[in-house]
């Protein structure tokens, strides 16, 4: 039987990701729970509407995941431990999040048997690319705990499907850039710590020689993908990508040009478990989901600079969305 409107449960909700994709959800008239233990997401991250639910847990305590995945009718699982460094300094507890996590997840999914399980991979599962771009039959050599993980949750996913018959779509999102991703931690993504540095009037930090590269994505562009994902009947494995990359240096030359603070990197040794170049083939996408990342790299960095310099009460107001 059809539920309307849909219960979604979004894991990890009060994140970066999870918030922009719980104000998409809302906006389209969905009931939506959110499961977060604020490790890292922040409440204020999220507004406060009659559809929408907020329960504080851990997706490592099964309890938690079964009892927040009562009467959800989907589930966009996101809450994970994001960083490819901290993996590589404590995999045990990567591990825990990003992998039992997920399957306590996956495993109330298929006993509630949801019609739609979307979750969180990611473009570190590929690791060393035999060709760019990447598409996503290509061979996986992960080159970190966190990248391992994601690819053993993409084949829990699957394997569910088999045993229990539980629909899912992995989205490999690639680097995702946009307003409330927190530059405060050392293991914050790229483009957030850079800007931080920048408004300080402090060097960047490049790790090695800032020629890796990376395909960046607007958080709105993957938001959209979470929604389309979640209705959609496709099932399996697909890059959210631009198809564009754009080396380090680069990043830190177009970031001066926009915030017009011109300062030369501070290069630190090169981390072993960083992939070198990274960017997405995204026809699958196209295809399967009928979206188009819509923000330029240019048009997303203006739009994240603005949201930077507004004062904090400010923050609230609606972030521009392109339809
Ligand atoms: P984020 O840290 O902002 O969001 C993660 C959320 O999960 C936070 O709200 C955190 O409090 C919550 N969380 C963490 N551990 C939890 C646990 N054990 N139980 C319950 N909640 C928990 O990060 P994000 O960038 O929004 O990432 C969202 C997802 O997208 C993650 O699965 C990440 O691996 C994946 N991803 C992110 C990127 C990127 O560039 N940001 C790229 C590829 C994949
Ligand atoms: C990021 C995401 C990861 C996601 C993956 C998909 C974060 C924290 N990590 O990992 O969840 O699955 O994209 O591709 O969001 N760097 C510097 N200086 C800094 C910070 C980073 O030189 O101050 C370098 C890193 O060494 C790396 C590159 O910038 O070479 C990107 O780093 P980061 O933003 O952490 O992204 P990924 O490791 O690609």
């Amino acid at each position: 039987m059809l539920t309307f409107p849909p219960h979604i449960l979004v894991t990890g909700g009060a994140g970066f990701i999870g918030s922009h994709s719980v104000e998409l959800l809302l906006e389209n008239n969905v009931n939506v729970r959110v499961l977060d233990n604020l490790s890292s997401g922040h409440l204020s991250n999220l507004p406060s509407h009659p559809q929408l639910e907020v329960v504080v847990g851990d997706i490592r305590n099964s309890d938690d995941v079964h009892t927040a995945m009562q009467g959800m009718t989907h589930c966009l699982h996101l809450a994970a431990q994001v960083s490819v460094a901290n993996s590589v300094e404590d995999p045990i507890g990567s591990a825990t999040h990003n992998i039992l996590g997920a399957l306590n997840v996956m495993h109330a999914a298929a006993t509630a048997k949801v019609s739609k399980l979307v979750y969180a991979s990611s473009a570190a599962v590929y690791g060393i690319p035999a060709q760019l771009p990447l598409l996503e039959e290509a061979d996986l050599q992960p080159l970190s705990p966190y990248g391992l993980e994601k690819w053993v949750d993409e084949r829990y996913a699957t394997l569910l499907g088999s045993l229990h018959g539980l629909p899912s779509l992995g989205l490999r999102y690639f680097n995702v850039y946009g307003p409330r991703q927190d530059p405060s931690s050392p293991y914050a993504g790229v483009i957030a710590r850079f800007l931080d540095r920048l408004m300080n009037q402090q060097a960047p930090t490049v790790f090695g020689d800032g020629l890796q590269s990376r395909d960046f994505i607007y958080v709105g562009d993957i938001a959209s993908a979470n929604m389309a994902a979640l209705f959609s009947p496709q099932c399996g494995i697909c890059n959210v990508a631009t198809g564009q990359q754009i080396d380090l240096l680069e990043l830190i030359d177009l970031l001066g040009q926009l915030t017009n603070c011109h300062l030369a990197p501070q290069h630190l040794p090169a981390k072993a478990e960083d992939i070198r170049y990274s960017c997405g083939d995204n026809q699958r996408l196209s295809e399967w989901l009928t979206i188009e990342p819509k923000w330029s790299l240019k048009e997303g960095l203006s739009e994240l600079i603005n949201y930077v310099r507004k004062p904090y009460f400010a923050h609230d107001q609606q972030i521009n969305r392109r339809a």
